[in-house]
């Protein structure tokens, strides 16, 4: 571990997608490349932090110097959180799915000639980030969460920070115009107790550096 301003201090984050299997050779994802997460880790590792990575397939790898947990459904990130947990400060971006396949197939479905195409039901995933954000007891100190908004971000955003119970709010655009999802820049908004920081279009590792010494400016 290395010397800084975290030394001593676990911090447990969250990234990438998940997968939530339709049968099993079939899932359903969604674009997140894992990128911030991933960055955020990095760098909260350079600030000294024992870092517990919880990731879905990402399509970077996970960074060196964290203990690093790996998990394709929103059902197994949340019991590795779990399991992490107690931490002095969580951050969650990963991109969990909100829903899984209710009736998700044992064995690969197939064509049955009828013509008739397959029916998926779903079921709504645990909220990781609400969870934790409302521990009653041992709660880490600072609780993050992300919003990828296309709409409203900020309003969204501020909203959901309630809703949840989080400390902050790492709000974005993620519009397909912004190029961000999956793109190595992010332009934030940091939405906390002290109202909205907006911070210019930076390299998704800039973001990451900032929300890092951010942190551990709250822990200190
Ligand atoms: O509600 P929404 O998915 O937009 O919230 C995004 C934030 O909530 C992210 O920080 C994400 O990691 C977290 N989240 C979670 N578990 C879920 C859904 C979202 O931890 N099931």
């Amino acid at each position: 571990l290395l010397d800084g301003p975290l030394k001593g201090k676990h911090v447990l984050v969250t990234s990438g997608p998940t997968h939530e299997p339709i049968d099993p050779v079939r899932y359903i994802a969604n674009r997140s490349s894992g990128a911030q997460g991933t960055a955020i880790a990095r760098s909260l590792a350079a600030l000294g932090a024992n870092v517990t990575f919880v990731t879905g397939p990402a399509d970077v790898p996970p960074p060196l110097g964290v203990k690093v947990v790996k998990v394709q459904t929103a059902s197994e990130m949340k019991e590795a959180v779990d399991a992490a947990l107690p931490a002095d400060a969580a951050v969650f971006a990963a991109a969990v799915a909100d829903w899984r396949v209710a009736n998700a197939s044992g064995s690969k479905m197939k064509k049955d000639g009828s013509g008739n195409a397959p029916a998926l039901e779903f079921t709504e995933n645990p909220d990781i980030l609400a969870g934790v954000s409302q521990m009653k007891k041992d709660r880490p100190k600072l609780v993050v969460g992300f919003a990828a908004e296309t709409d409203d971000v900020q309003a969204n955003a501020t909203a959901k920070r309630k809703r949840k119970g989080c400390d902050w709010i790492v709000a974005n655009d993620v519009s397909p115009e912004t190029g961000i999802m999956g793109g190595s820049e992010n332009a934030v908004t940091i939405i906390s107790d002290e109202g909205a920081e907006s911070w210019p279009r930076l390299t998704k590792d800039q973001v990451a550096a900032k929300i890092a010494a951010k942190i551990a400016g709250a822990l200190a």
